[in-house]
């Protein structure tokens, strides 16, 4: 018998091995590389979400012992399904499709809730597609270092809180909602980067690990790309980050700057969505 409940501190690691060996697995069907490559990465991840008050966290159990996992991130107005994974030996039995359900469940109240899928990957996708998810933007993972620098008059350094609400504003400028939640726990647990023209923050983005960056919003194109050279040359680490490949100029910028698309992903929305307006790319949750 399957029974869900919430995930606690305690469960880290079991939460982090399935996370860890059900990624690595269908990725290897497919020859990409994992979202959760190490047991170490799958298990920083894991605590992470689990300490965080705008992630609920649920776990599948199976004969006393936990069979699967979902993060649900519902800190702000868009909920974002931000993992999810059964244990391989018990895929294919109905336990996604149950965690699935409960998480929307949990999100009933949310204006929209986003997740962002790898597009090779089938049965992901046809569960979240007959669950009501529609498929709203291609995304490429790229990685690399762009070879140029940021133009003359933009500034790339670090912020902090004080940047909060003007970041929040910019935010909802692009997308239409606020943020700030995540925003704020960027700031708090990251390392935020703005670019910075006549005093102002034109873009932002947050590093959560080496020069792995989580979503990122621009006034412009241009200011996207000034953004991402300087934080490649303030991080001093290769770049990985989703693209928006139909921002068109931006992807063959990227192309023409050196970096290369790892995995083929898809950004999958259910209630509101807005088409952004501005510079823009995704996390891997939305
Ligand atoms: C994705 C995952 C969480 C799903 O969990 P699961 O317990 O195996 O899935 P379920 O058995 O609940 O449901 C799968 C559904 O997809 C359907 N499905 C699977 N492959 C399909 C395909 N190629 N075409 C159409 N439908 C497909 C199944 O028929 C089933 O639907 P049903 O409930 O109507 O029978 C699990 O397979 C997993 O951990 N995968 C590796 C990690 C991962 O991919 N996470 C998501 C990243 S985006």
């Amino acid at each position: 018998m399957i029974t869900l409940r919430r995930a606690v501190a305690a469960d880290a690691q079991a939460c982090a091995s399935i996370l860890h060996e059900a990624f690595v697995r269908i990725a290897a069907q497919h020859g990409f590389p994992s979202s959760f490559p190490s047991l170490e990465v799958a298990g920083r991840v894991a605590e992470h979400f689990l300490r965080l008050p705008a992630i609920h966290s649920l776990v599948a159990e199976s004969a006393g012992r936990v069979a699967g996992v979902v993060f649900l991130d519902e800190g702000d107005p868009i909920a974002g399904v931000a993992a999810i994974a059964v244990q391989p030996a018990l895929q294919g039995q109905g336990i996604g499709r149950r965690l699935m359900r409960a998480a929307l469940e949990r999100a009933r109240g949310a204006v929209g809730v986003r997740l962002v899928q790898e597009a090779y990957n089938t049965g992901a996708l046809a569960l979240y597609a007959s669950l009501g998810f529609e498929a709203k933007e291609p995304l490429a993972r790229m990685a690399g270092t762009p070879r140029g620098a940021p133009p003359a008059g933009v500034d790339v350094r670090p912020f902090g809180l004080e940047r909060l609400a003007e970041c929040a504003h910019l935010h909802e400028r692009v997308h239409g909602f606020d943020r700030s939640v995540d925003l704020r726990d960027g700031i708090g647990f990251f390392r935020p980067l703005a670019a910075v023209r006549g005093g102002r923050v034109v873009a932002f983005t947050y590093a959560v690990y080496a020069g792995s960056l989580a979503w990122g919003v621009a006034e412009t194109e241009e200011d996207l790309r000034a953004l991402l050279a300087g934080v490649a040359a303030a991080l001093r680490a290769p770049l990985a980050f989703l693209v928006p490949t139909r921002q068109a100029g931006l992807f063959r910028w990227c192309l023409d700057e050196g970096l290369r698309v790892e995995k083929p992903m898809t950004l999958m929305a259910m209630g509101e969505y807005r088409e952004p307006q501005g510079g823009w790319f995704p996390s891997g949750i939305y």
